[in-house]
């Protein structure tokens, strides 16, 4: 039986556990709140305590067909809607995002762990910037005209897909999410979330908020586990297009998924990211610069993390030395206190895979791994899942620590003497997501910019993923892009040829 849940706050909150509790038990589908179908659901952990935040839905192939169903009904009076009205609906809605971002904020980081300060407000933020962002793009949904022959009138004109199944993961999931819907709505599709079990709770309050502005149907969420709930997403046959973010080895289940119903599909995998740090360059900046590009805040979980730092020799030490001193400095914590600069891993399961990288590390010969900042020492936190970023050096390139995506806190720097080993070094890699380059030569830096095999290069900054800016990774990384007009052009709709014959 379910524990019937409390109504949500009509109001933004900042009660972030009662909130918890009244998100519980439910997806959200065609405008309202439903139980799951089998009444089935899973504990959702706060990482930093060990203790139980709330129960979430558990979704199974019965929800995904209701919740597709709805999404599918309510896409032809979307589709039909003129698409600035559209455009007009999702930027309103980051509104009303803007008004909960404390309150989103605080469920967020109760939920991964991840600092209310360095992390998750700027995250929540990012919510309402992508949703303007993509709002502002509805009277660019625009076709051609043909030059076919005379007496002839030949168009294109952009038509969406249909319901779009977006599948997300736990480490960035307000942003990653408001990535894949807003483009997906803007263009006239509808769309059905499947969230990370890890943190169902904070994406489902967006689709309470905006669904009250949106038609009903328009977005719905499910929470579930990848195969019980993502993988009958991903093959429901009213499912025409499939947007995923996550590991490389889901990525490839849901494009042969894909295949099977040849269904387009976007994915945005993982990365092993370099960073190639020139004598010449900015120093402290630099150094600055690492630290933000390895998202130590984040607890270095980010597919674009620059976890292999490679260092002209001259400045190697130096900058090592300068890196760890940075790193050491920083706050670990309560992800809730305003002075944490990093909170948790996500789950168990991930502390245990970045606790083995480490120690792998630690006993591979001719290696040193420096241990930075310091556990939090509150008993509170005692079974939180805290660990202490590290920075590797003397790794071999064979080691799975150099060749492996981490998703930790977790960096490896190397020396190098010359720039085209460097940069075939760089590119020896499985993953193509993002590169980064550190020099005020800029001959140099822009020859190597275009040989960097990566989907985003950037010379002397390191940004985290913006509205308007093409993100998507080459090779394993990934296949498509996302986040700008582009994107939601090419991946959220097609192009129909209507001619007309006048003669
Ligand atoms: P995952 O790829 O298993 O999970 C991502 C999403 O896919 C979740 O919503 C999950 O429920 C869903 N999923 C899992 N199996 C599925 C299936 N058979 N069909 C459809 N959906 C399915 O990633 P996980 O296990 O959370 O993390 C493992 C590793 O993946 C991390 O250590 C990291 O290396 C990488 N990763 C990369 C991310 C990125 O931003 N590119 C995000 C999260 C993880
Ligand atoms: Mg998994």
């Amino acid at each position: 039986m379910l524990d019937h849940p409390h109504a949500t706050p009509e109001a933004p909150t900042l009660d972030e556990r009662a909130l918890a509790t009244a998100l519980a038990q439910r997806h959200f589908i065609g405008g309202r709140f439903v139980p799951p179908v089998a009444g089935a659901s899973f504990a959702v952990i706060n990482p930093a305590t060990g203790q139980e935040i709330a129960r979430a839905a558990e979704g199974d192939a019965a929800d995904v067909d209701v919740a597709v169903q709805n999404a599918a009904a309510a896409q032809k009076s979307w589709a039909r809607m003129p698409a600035r009205k559209r455009g007009a609906l999702v930027a309103q809605c980051a509104g009303l995002i803007r008004a909960h971002v404390e309150e989103l904020a605080r469920l967020i980081a109760l939920e991964t762990g991840k600092a209310l300060r360095t992390e998750s407000r700027v995250e929540a933020n990012t919510v309402a910037d992508v949703l303007e962002f993509f709002g502002g793009l509805g009277s660019e949904l625009k076709g051609e005209s043909v030059p076919f022959a005379p007496d002839v009138l030949s168009v294109t004109v952009r038509e969406p897909l249909g319901v779009v199944g977006a599948i997300i993961p736990w480490n960035v999931p307000l942003l990653l999410m408001a990535l894949k819907i807003a483009p997906a709505l803007v263009a006239g599709n509808t769309v059905v979330v499947k969230s990370a079990e890890e943190a169902p709770l904070t994406v489902l309050r967006i689709c309470e908020l905006m669904n009250r502005i949106l038609p009903p149907g328009c977005f719905n969420m499910l929470s579930g586990y990848g195969p019980e709930c993502g993988a009958p997403l991903v093959a429901h046959k009213l499912v025409r297009k499939v947007t995923f973010t996550g590991s490389v080895e889901v990525g490839r289940i849901v494009a042969r998924a894909a295949a099977d119903k040849l269904i387009p599909v976007t994915l945005e995998l993982g990365g092993k990211s370099p960073m190639l740090v020139f004598a010449d360059c900015d120093f402290e900046k630099t150094v600055t610069g690492a630290v933000t590009s390895m998202r130590f805040t984040r607890q270095g979980q980010s597919c674009t993390a620059a976890s292999r730092i490679y260092v002209e020799r001259p400045i190697f030490a130096r900058f090592v030395e300068a890196l760890a001193a940075r790193v050491d400095a920083m706050v670990m914590g309560d992800p809730l206190d305003e002075a944490t600069d990093i909170g948790t891993i996500i789950s168990p399961e991930q502390f245990a895979k970045v606790a083995a990288f480490i120690a792998e590390g630690k006993a591979t010969a001719g290696a040193s791994g420096r241990a930075c900042s310091r556990l939090p020492a509150e008993a509170g936190l005692k079974k939180g899942l805290f660990i202490q970023p590290h920075i590797f050096t003397g790794l071999p390139n064979s080691s799975r620590l150099v060749q492996q995506e981490i998703f930790g806190p977790v960096t490896c720097v190397f020396p190098f003497d010359d720039a085209e080993a460097v940069l075939a070094e760089a590119n020896d890699s499985e993953y193509g997501l993002a590169a980064s380059l550190w020099t005020n030569n800029l001959k140099q830096g822009l020859s190597l910019a275009h040989r960097l095999e990566a989907g985003l290069v950037q010379i002397n900054q390191n940004l985290v993923v913006q509205a308007n800016l093409s993100y998507g990774g080459v090779k394993s990384s990934g296949l498509g892009k996302e986040a700008s007009l582009e994107a939601m052009l090419e991946h959220f709709t097609h192009k129909k040829t209507i001619m007309v014959n006048y003669a």
